[in-house]
């Protein structure tokens, strides 16, 4: 087991600045234990509505709403220590209109202290980056697959396949660059046109399902530990099977209460040696 690099937390301002250097680590954290374990390892982590599916047991993530966003935002910053932690914005809370989308990012950002938000969507999402960006919220958008837009893109795909969906993804790229975005992830994107967009924007790109040449890397973490097996994405790389341990551990202790071996008189109160 290699040891934890203790590292102090990545300003925003240092995160743009590794674009094209060493590659910017991140995973996405809900809750403080898992927070704590995480933490000493990544440059960010994101506080993702991934958290519907993943821990709610929902089929998409439309169903988060801005209370669980903070509620767990501040389960994940009780636990970052220096961690620089970004909150997504939910479905619904940022579309309507640029002041809708500050109201609800100035919320996360008081309620939760993280330093910055995610919100999907490049070109129609331009105008609000731009007024967030001018009023003190650093903006991570999130271009190529968006979830929150499932139902119009007719289901988790890869996108940027055709010529019509290359061009769309690029200047996605280009409008949030210019509209102050401090960096963006690219999810779901064929590999060929997540390259050419890391290539020809300025901001790092954070790549999930997206190309080896981004500048910065994501997963879902409950995916890449192997905890969450509603399905696996092509893009998920399995570096443990916890599925399997917690089936061992738990139907050992299954066994041992059904066999009176657990508890022992060590986990008991009131006997001989008690503390
Ligand atoms: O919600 C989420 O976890 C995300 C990441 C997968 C990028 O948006």
């Amino acid at each position: 087991m290699s040891a934890p690099v203790i590292k102090k937390g990545l300003t925003i301002p240092q995160l743009t600045a590794r674009k094209g250097k060493e590659p910017i680590v991140s995973l996405t954290a809900y809750t403080t234990p898992m927070t704590k374990h995480l933490a000493p390892h990544v440059d960010f982590l994101l506080v993702g509505d991934s958290l519907g599916m993943v821990l709610y047991g929902m089929e998409s993530t439309l169903g988060v709403t801005l209370e669980m966003m903070i509620q767990h935002g501040r389960a994940v910053m009780r636990g970052a220590g220096d961690t620089l932690v970004i909150v997504d914005m939910p479905f619904g809370t940022y579309e309507e209109s640029p002041q809708v989308a500050y109201r609800n990012a100035v919320k996360i950002m008081k309620e939760t202290g993280a330093a910055a938000i995610k919100l999907e969507g490049g070109v129609p999402m331009a105008e609000t980056i731009e007024f967030l960006v001018k009023r003190g919220i650093p903006v991570l958008a999130h271009i190529g697959l968006m979830p929150q837009a499932v139902n119009v893109a007719g289901g988790f795909r890869s996108h940027g396949r055709t010529d019509e969906e290359a061009e769309e993804i690029m200047a996605d790229a280009k409008a949030i660059e210019e509209a102050g975005a401090f960096a963006v992830v690219v999810e779901g994107t064929v590999e060929p046109l997540a390259r050419h967009v890391t290539e020809s924007i300025g901001i790092p790109t954070i790549g999930i399902g997206a190309s080896p040449a981004c500048d910065g890397q994501i997963l879902v973490t409950e995916d890449m530990l192997g905890v969450f097996n509603d399905f696996q994405p092509k893009f998920v790389k399995r570096y443990a099977d916890f599925t399997q341990e917690i089936a061992k551990a738990v139907s050992t202790y299954a066994d041992d209460v059904r066999a009176r071996r657990f508890p022992g008189l060590e986990h008991c109160f009131g006997v001989k040696n008690d503390k």
